[in-house]
């Protein structure tokens, strides 16, 4: 497994910030992520209206003050919507408020174009003095995280499965991926095998229960994605 995973035996990734604590995909759930100790911090994007937003749904009204689909919205409602108290946040402003201090876990929710403009997005940081490190991008969506590859390949990829593929790791592998980040329910021996032996890290999401957070830990699983970041710290031990 590369140097980027060694910095922590395992890895607390707080889950749409903090999910547990603060609205998810929100810059207050970031703080709160990093209050609570988290390592890495996780939120959703998606790209649209030329703009890079956070948000989980493809629609607006579980999480903010607006109705309808995202991609039927016009920027300036996007710019006016409120996410418990706050202005719907960008990528760029998620990134600003981290400001390199821990690594930031961005998942493509949608295709059409958010490859690129992550890489813009993440160029445009990398010139102002910021580390691929700094970063991890994923998504489900593979051909996608592939375009994004291709467009910068310095910063490292995640393949997210929510399943078992036939293939086990071979796609993430493909991918040059970092990581394969698994759902809980899939935790299959022989894809965890498979992956391990690509050197590939292994997180798996979402986490909440102490006990299953320890046995994660003792199964050596490189990291979990959690909405409580304190349960997490506790079960990697301080
Ligand atoms: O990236 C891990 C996890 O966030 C994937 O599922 O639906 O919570 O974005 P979801
Ligand atoms: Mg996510």
């Amino acid at each position: 497994m590369d140097a980027f995973w060694s910095r922590h035996r395992y890895w607390i990734i707080g889950h749409r910030g903090a999910r547990g604590h603060a609205p998810e995909n929100t810059l207050a759930g970031i703080d709160a992520g990093l209050r609570l100790g988290a390592d890495m911090i996780e939120i959703d994007v998606q790209y649209h209206a030329d703009e890079l937003w956070l948000l989980h749904d493809l629609r607006l009204e579980r999480t903010t003050s607006g109705r309808g689909r995202l991609a039927d919205a016009r920027r300036a409602e996007l710019e006016a919507l409120q996410v418990s108290g706050e202005p719907l946040p960008s990528l760029d402003a998620a990134i600003r408020r981290i400001d390199g201090r821990v690594p930031l876990n961005i998942e493509l929710k949608s295709a059409g174009g958010s490859a690129e403009a992550v890489a813009r997005c993440l160029r445009a940081h990398l010139q102002q003095g910021a580390r691929p490190a700094d970063f991890l991008v994923s998504s489900f969506h593979l051909p996608e995280l592939a375009r994004f590859r291709a467009a910068l390949p310095e910063v490292p990829v995640g393949a997210l499965f929510c399943g078992v593929p036939l293939d086990y790791a071979a796609a993430a592998a493909t991918l040059g991926a970092a990581s394969v980040n698994l759902g809980a329910d899939f935790l299959e021996p022989a894809l965890l095998e498979d992956a391990r032996r690509r050197g590939l890290a292994l997180l798996v999401y979402t986490v909440n229960e102490p006990e299953e957070l320890v046995r994660l830990r003792e199964a050596g699983i490189t990291g979990v994605f959690t909405d409580y970041p304190d349960r997490g710290r506790t079960a990697a031990g301080g």
